[in-house]
């Protein structure tokens, strides 16, 4: 075999598979550890790939590609469906069996995995002290920085609704991005002519509320497994568990699509 051959890439080299095996790092001898630490690591590649599809909709968004920005659309809402589905999977898992391994965890939780803020981030809702919690000059920190300063995706929706033509007010194309998504009632009239009259750009608001249902079912399922899991019992991220996680349920991310519903 030349040279050029044992340099040729295989499977193994490509996906370097080696090095993923060797990221599963038990922290007890327990048999449900491996499924644990598996899950998470595959919900933190999906949160990468969703942050590549979202950024690549935004730039679609920017330059009027409403066609293709609606097809990544659903590709991140079939992503989003598999991750809801996959707590199937770990409710398999009793309480018993959590907590056979759960002390080992110490205050790891996945209330500080930083992709899922930045997904947060990109999708309106931005919170400073999330950055904070971070080490200063980390890569999560600074991942964190850049969402933070960037217009969310509702901001380059919003961007392309007037270049498409409507009257979208100075105030909501020039808005604060860091700031929270706050319901507006001349936004609202745009939408409502639009599900009335422009089917092409009512897909895009439809993908939209599909995304924000998307995120909010993950959030439910995710808090029905921890109640079933570890009931009331206080996080290892150090939150009241359970009770924490039920007050993010519910709020919309983009309220405008779901104010004017009543109103169609
Ligand atoms: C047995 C399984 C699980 C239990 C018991 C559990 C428990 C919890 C609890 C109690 C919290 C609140 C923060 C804290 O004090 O720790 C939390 C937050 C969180 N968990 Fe889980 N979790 C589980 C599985 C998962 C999985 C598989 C993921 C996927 C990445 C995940 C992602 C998150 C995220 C992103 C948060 C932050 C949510 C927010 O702040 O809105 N969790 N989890």
């Amino acid at each position: 075999m030349s040279e050029v051959d044992s340099a040729a890439v295989t499977y193994g080299s490509y996906l370097q598979v080696d090095q993923l095996l060797e990221l599963q790092k038990p922290r007890s001898e327990e048999h449900d550890e491996v499924l644990f630490i598996v899950i998470h690591q595959v919900y933190e590649l999906w949160f990468k790939e969703i942050l590549h599809e979202i950024d690549r909709v935004k730039r679609l968004l920017e330059v009027n590609e409403a066609h293709r920005a609606q097809h990544t659309l659903k590709r991140i809402l079939t992503i989003l469906k598999v991750l809801v589905a996959q707590l199937d999977i770990l409710e398999t898992m009793t309480p018993l069996e959590f907590m056979s391994f759960r002390a080992r965890l110490e205050a790891a939780s996945g209330f500080q995995s930083d992709q899922f803020r930045q997904l947060e981030f990109t999708l309106g809702r931005k919170s400073r002290q999330a950055i904070e919690r971070f080490t200063a000059g980390g890569r999560a920190h600074a991942a964190l920085e850049q969402r933070f300063a960037e217009p969310t995706i509702w901001d380059a929706f919003l961007g392309y609704l007037a270049r498409e033509g409507y009257a979208v007010p100075d105030t909501a194309v020039t808005r604060d991005v860091t700031a929270a998504i706050t319901p507006s009632e001349e936004i609202q009239q745009i939408l409502i002519s639009i599900y009335r009259n422009d089917p092409k750009n009512s897909e895009i608001c439809e993908r939209l509320v599909d995304l924000d249902e998307g995120v909010q079912e993950w959030r439910y399922r995710h808090v029905k497994m921890v109640e079933r899991t570890i009931g009331v019992k206080i996080g290892t991220g150090g939150s009241a568990g359970a009770a924490y996680l039920r007050n993010t349920i519910g709020e919309p991310l983009f309220p405008d699509l779901w104010e004017i519903r009543s109103r169609l």
